[in-house]
């Protein structure tokens, strides 16, 4: 979910603003959930609150007309359900208090709503949703009853609530201020001139000012049109809350002409890579400033763990081969939400590698909680500055790809491939698996990476044709060995997550073990053919495996690099991308598949960059 708060200056004449940043904050934070909206004002000494299940087109529609009020402040949500349904009813904000006194919208789970529910309940409040968000507005508002200040009673409810929550809360009886309190779950705080901002992350606020405050973990955060204070959930003062500038620029976060988010974005890679290597690379020499865990406790560890999510786990596969080959080091992938259920072995010696575009994917920061629990070193690789992943890890590699909108991954992920290359290498460079020049030689194909991505995307019309062709497909399969494995998966979840085509990615090796039995006449397969001057018979087994497919009368779909004469005589379509060594050629050959979605969605005229069910941050486990 996304969550927005306004507070500006007291105005004689009733004003749009408060209404205006809230719903202009929502539109950028829509990425994060969109099944339905709201926003809430005090009017008149009433709480004011629109809401509406779908888009925020529709609350738009709704609050037309009355954006205008007395309100200092504002507070907005956009919502990934998780209890309830979308609906008008249960979007935030919620009401509290027997005379709905107050307004709350709630980011998170709350895990003991139940009890805390029967209990108001009994008092006489009366439920409206069913929300579990609701419970948090009645209790704030009867701590209310008895007077003292909100964020009073806002400290002595988060005292009793358990599980993920951010909170924003305005109240008639303080019309000047929003207070809100996080529990892992995101919150900054935007500085404005005699006004501020609240949001789930940057985007929120970023076209109203470049200065942000970090919110820390179990923190409430009162905010007035010039003040803003911080305090613990016990009360203590935070004295200086960290204060940094941002960076992205406005003009990423819009689309530039491109139809969708996902189009700007696929684009944008070329960029994307070149700024994750930006400032890495001195004078040809890998300098990782960041890494800020102990060289010596970094030659001690025997084992390395990578956890992640989704795209961001098929970044991890792809990391595996690389940082395996340079140190030597054991890698183990895991979806993050897999991990700590099954009581992993993991210790001192243990290095987790947390993936996580947005930082805040509840299923990756709980793994990387568990896995410092057991006395693991952790390195989170992520894109949002001051995200709850990064600021709880031992060490933070940002990807800098800058914002990524679309909910499908595709700068990051090439942005997160890139990272990992960078943490390897490190690595062998610091344990001693390589010598400076072997680093140095490596890094100067690395910095080849971003003129082949612009090679790729220059081609692009010719993979859009096919895209156009194949937009009635109804299964899609996707094959690779080596590198090419995880790049098949990622191939396939683009296609289900933004096209809604069934698409299974396979070893192909694994093809002949029983896969091969889904081929029949007309069957699409695309093939990522691996370099032929690569290792051992790599190249030669892939291109068995094409054949194996077309004889059962696969059409087959294949990438394969520039030069490779061998594979053309099996190959209904050819892509090409340049050459470059095989560990690198994920970076290359995603990225036809990333645009054959991207555009086979957008023919079939769906959302491209807000799919169903989905949302790009998920904090929930
Ligand atoms: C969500 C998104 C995916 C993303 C995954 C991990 O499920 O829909 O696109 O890959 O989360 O996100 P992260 O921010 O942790 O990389």
């Amino acid at each position: 979910c996304g969550i927005v708060g306004y507070v500006g200056p007291l105005s004689a004449a009733p004003s749009p603003r408060p209404v205006d940043v809230v719903l202009q904050g929502l539109s950028r934070l829509e990425y994060r959930g969109y099944d339905s909206a709201g926003v809430a004002v005090l009017d008149q000494q009433q709480v004011r609150i629109d809401k509406r299940a779908g888009k925020i087109a529709n609350l738009r529609e709704a609050v037309a007309g009355h954006e205008a009020s007395d309100s200092q402040v504002a507070i907005g949500h956009t919502r990934w359900a998780t209890h309830g349904a979308p609906t008008d009813g249960n979007a935030h904000p919620h009401r509290g208090g027997k005379n709905g006194e107050l307004a709350l919208v709630h980011n998170g789970i709350i895990e003991n709503f139940a009890p805390l529910k029967a209990e108001l309940e009994e008092q006489g409040y009366l439920f409206r949703s069913e929300t579990d968000s609701e419970v948090a507005a009645h209790l704030v508002a009867r701590e209310m009853e008895g007077g003292g200040t909100l964020e009073a009673a806002m400290a002595r409810v988060v005292a009793r609530l358990e599980g993920a929550f951010t909170l924003l809360a305005i109240h008639i009886d303080t019309p000047d201020r929003v207070v809100a309190a996080r529990r892992n779950s995101p919150l900054v705080v935007g500085l404005g001139e005699g006004e501020n901002f609240l949001g789930s992350d940057v985007a929120a606020f970023v076209d109203e000012t470049r200065e942000a405050l970090e919110i820390g973990q179990d923190q409430i955060v009162t905010v007035t049109a010039d003040d803003v204070s911080v305090t613990t959930f016990a009360g203590e003062a935070v004295p200086e809350p960290t204060r940094y500038t941002i960076e992205w620029d406005v003009a990423a976060a819009q689309k530039g002409g491109y139809p969708s988010f996902m189009a700007k974005e696929i684009h944008e890679q070329a960029t994307a890579v070149a700024d994750t290597l930006l400032g890495r690379i001195v004078e040809g020499r890998l300098q990782l400033d960041e890494m800020s865990i102990d060289e010596a406790v970094l030659r001690t560890v025997d084992k390395i763990v990578v956890v992640a999510c989704g795209t961001a786990a098929n970044a991890g596969n792809v990391a595996k081969y690389a940082i395996e080959h340079w140190t030597r080091i054991p890698v183990e992938v895991e979806l993050a939400h897999e991990f700590r259920y099954r009581d992993p072995v993991v210790n001192e010696k243990t290095l987790v590698v947390a993936i996580s575009q947005s930082g805040e994917t509840m299923d990756t920061l709980m793994a990387m909680r568990h896995a410092k629990e057991q006395g693991a070193k952790v390195v989170a690789l992520c894109n949002t500055r001051g995200a709850t992943i990064p600021r709880e890890a031992d060490a933070a590699l940002y990807l800098h790809v800058g914002p990524e909108i679309a909910v499908a991954s595709t700068k990051a992920y090439l942005g997160q491939i890139t990272a990992s290359y960078l943490l390897g290498l490190y690595l062998a460079q610091v344990r001693g698996n390589l010598f400076a020049d072997e680093v140095a030689a490596i890094m100067a194909d690395l910095e080849q990476i971003p003129a082949h991505v612009q090679t790729v995307l220059d081609g692009s019309a010719q993979i859009e044709e096919l895209a156009r062709e194949m937009k009635d497909a109804t299964s899609v399969l996707f094959l690779g060995r080596h590198v090419g494995y995880p790049t098949a998966l990622e191939g396939a979840l683009k296609l289900k997550e933004i096209a809604y085509i069934h698409a299974e990615g396979f070893a192909a090796g694994e093809l002949k073990h029983g896969p091969i039995a889904l081929v029949e006449e007309g069957q699409p397969v695309f093939v990522i053919v691996p370099s032929p001057g690569g290792r051992d018979s790599l190249h030669s087994k892939v291109v068995s495996n094409i054949q194996e497919v077309r004889a059962r009368g696969a059409r087959t779909l294949v990438i394969a690099e520039e030069g490779d004469t061998v594979v053309e005589p099996y190959a209904d379509v050819i892509m090409r991308v340049p050459a470059t060594r095989t560990l690198f050629a994920p970076l290359l050959t995603v990225i036809p598949l990333q645009i054959f979605s991207c555009e086979l969605a957008t023919a079939k005229g769906l959302d491209v960059d807000q799919p169903r069910n989905l949302a790009k941050s998920v904090t929930v486990e």
